[in-house]
């Protein structure tokens, strides 16, 4: 079996697709910066009769990352799913604020992918990439343009390197979520009254997504039933960003 990182696997996102790596037999290594967290997600991975390991870091410090990816006895794969975000009028947006998102998200990337592909090609192993990216990337959004700017360099990120590392026998794909209802994006981005139901009427399948059902989108990505795709973004997004129809002054489903 095959070891993956996740990182920002320690809630939300990251956690569920952890547990759905896990249920497929993948050992796994979670990254977070929050040690406490870790400790408690791992208990939970390793109750699926996995080895868990964790690593308490900030995906922004390279020679950390380095180090970590250097070190593990095995790694086949990354999921890059930590993200930084906040909702910010941008005209209002620090320098710093924007910095430190797309150092969250990008350079993470960016560092995670790196490390992994140079341990990879040295030992003439074959390994996967997933980036969890979202639909803004090349939509855009109000008010998370940081964000929105971060995940379209992913996107890029995530086709240029599927290219360079083709040959090299590693894939690099994307999941493409919409809006998933975990606990950090409901009170970060949707924590105006009504909003959460405003953007549930703009979704063709009504609903916003549960996170298991990007892990599931991951979990095929990173294993052997996708060994021909690369390159690929999976949108996983209830059909939200097809845009809007002539008529849809009213909201879906009426
Ligand atoms: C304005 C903010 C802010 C906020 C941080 N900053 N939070 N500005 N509003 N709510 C600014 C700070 O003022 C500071 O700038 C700069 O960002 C760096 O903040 P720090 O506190 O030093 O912390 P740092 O750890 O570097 O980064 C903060 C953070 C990060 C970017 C907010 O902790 C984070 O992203 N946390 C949330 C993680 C999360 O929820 N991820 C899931 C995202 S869900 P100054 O100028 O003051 O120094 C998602 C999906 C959306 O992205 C999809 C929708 C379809």
């Amino acid at each position: 079996m095959t070891t993956h990182i996740v990182t920002g696997g320690s809630a939300g996102i990251g956690l569920a697709i952890a547990r759905r790596m896990a249920q497929d037999g993948h050992d796994l290594v979670l990254v977070a910066r929050n040690e406490e967290k870790l400790v408690m997600a791992a208990t939970q991975i390793r109750a699926l009769g996995v080895n868990c390991r964790t690593a308490a870091l900030d995906v922004r410090d390279n020679d950390a990352v380095n180090q970590l990816v250097d070190e593990l006895p095995e790694v086949d794969g990354v999921v890059n799913n930590a993200a930084g975000n906040f909702a910010k009028p941008t005209v209002e947006l620090s320098l710093n604020g924007f910095r430190a998102v797309v150092e969250i998200s990008l350079y993470g990337t960016f560092n995670f992918s790196t490390a992994l592909a140079r341990r990879l090609m040295a030992e003439q192993k074959s390994g996967a990439i997933c980036n969890i990216i979202t639909t803004y990337a090349w939509t855009g959004a109000p008010r998370v343009a940081h964000s929105a700017a971060a995940k379209a360099g992913m996107l890029a990120f995530t086709k240029s390197v599927a290219r360079e590392w083709g040959p090299d026998g590693i894939r690099v794909n994307a999941v493409a979520p919409g809006f998933v209802a975990t606990e950090s994006a409901v009170s970060n981005i949707l924590s105006a009254p009504g909003a959460a139901e405003r953007m549930s009427q703009m979704i063709p399948l009504g609903r916003f997504a549960q996170a298991e059902e990007i892990a599931e989108s991951v979990v095929f990505l990173q294993g052997d039933r996708s060994a021909y795709t690369t390159g690929a973004v999976l949108t996983v997004d209830g059909g939200r960003s097809l845009g809007m129809s002539m008529h849809q002054a009213e909201p879906v489903g009426t």
